[in-house]
């Protein structure tokens, strides 16, 4: 399999750590040391649809295609501002195309599963090219009173264009379930209902999903590698999901890479889920730093808890 294309796109509203430390008890200070995050994008006029629209369109403005080149399309978010139709299809009428369209949820994991379908989908013949777009609004159901979670997420859409063809593209995924990380739905009232509305924000142990995210990255990534029979430092780039500076670092350390093979956005993007790895991957691409040839690593963790390392090469020039 290999990326044709990429885009991405955020909202206009940047909220600074200085920002949220004058909304409440937090600081520029922590959440710079114990996250590595200094703003994120949060969306306010615009909608996710919005953002997941313009990713797709920059996308197939870089590849110089039409929608109608399209002939599959896999959408991932968490939560998406519209319950139905899904995102793909309000993406498949906006770009003018005609082809099945899904959405998926793996949590943050969700970019390396929709990449795990669309190899599979491609080497079956039952797609020959992928628009995958990864479309997340955090700040839609984190609690803005708990300080917790809150300045840790951002918004964004990221999205790719596959097709079948270069080398073999290594995957490896994994699903052990744990309750460190969750949220529930909230449901619009009903006469019959007799359960409690549970508190439907999102609720971390986020020192047990610190452990957990290196752990499971690492352990993906050596699976990975032994899969295609190669060493940590036979690649190029390492694009990691964007949880937290120190736990890229712990990654980084525990493969014993070289620190410009760990590139990162979280600075200046936070943590917004599945988009995390498609947006850091499209901003790399857009300021030229990959090179044709070059051998990529993906890897990602979230809610599930769900984890996975995807090995893929770089063919654009
Ligand atoms: O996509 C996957 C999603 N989640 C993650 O990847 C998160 C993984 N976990 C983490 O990144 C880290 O655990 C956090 C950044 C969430 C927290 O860092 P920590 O070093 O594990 O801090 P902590 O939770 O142990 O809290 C330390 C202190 C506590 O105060 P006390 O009990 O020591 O007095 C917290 O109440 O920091 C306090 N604290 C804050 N202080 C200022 C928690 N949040 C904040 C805040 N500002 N925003």
């Amino acid at each position: 399999m290999k990326i044709i294309a990429t885009g991405s796109s955020v909202p206009q509203l940047e909220l600074t750590n200085d920002m949220l430390s004058q909304m409440m008890d937090t600081s520029d200070e922590w959440i710079r040391t114990r996250t590595g995050i200094q703003s994120r994008r949060i969306l306010s006029t615009e909608s996710l649809t919005d953002l997941a629209i313009a990713a797709a369109k920059k996308c197939l403005d870089q590849s110089s295609l039409q929608g109608s080149d399209i002939d599959y399309i896999l959408c991932h978010n968490i939560v998406s501002d519209i319950v139905t139709p899904s995102m793909a299809s309000i993406i498949n009428k906006e770009i003018g195309s005609c082809c099945p369209t899904v959405d998926l949820n793996s949590a943050c994991t969700g970019f390396i599963y929709a990449l795990d379908i669309a190899d599979s989908l491609l080497k079956t013949g039952k797609a020959r090219r992928i628009l995958i777009v990864c479309a997340e609004e955090m700040s839609h159901f984190i609690d803005w009173d708990k300080r917790e979670t809150c300045v840790l997420f951002g918004d964004a859409a990221g999205a790719v264009i596959v097709e079948d063809g270069g080398d073999e593209t290594y995957f490896h995924l994994s699903t052990k379930y744990t309750d460190a990380l969750n949220c529930n739905s909230k449901y619009a009232s009903s006469p019959f209902r007799k359960r409690e509305m549970p508190y439907h924000y999102l609720e971390m142990r986020g020192r047990d999903v610190f452990k957990l995210a290196i752990l499971n990255s690492s352990n993906d990534i050596k699976k990975v590698l032994e899969k295609a029979n190669i060493k940590p430092n036979d690649v190029d780039y390492y694009l990691l999901h964007q949880a937290n500076i120190r736990i890229l670092e712990a990654i980084r350390k525990e493969l014993d890479l070289p620190e410009k093979s760990v590139p990162h956005n979280i600075e200046k993007r936070g943590n917004t889920s599945s988009a995390s790895i498609p947006v850091l991957l499209d901003e790399l691409n857009r300021s030229h730093t990959f090179k044709k040839g070059d051998l990529l690593a993906f890897s990602a963790f979230g809610a599930g808890f769900t984890s996975g390392a995807c090995l893929i090469r770089w063919q654009l020039d």
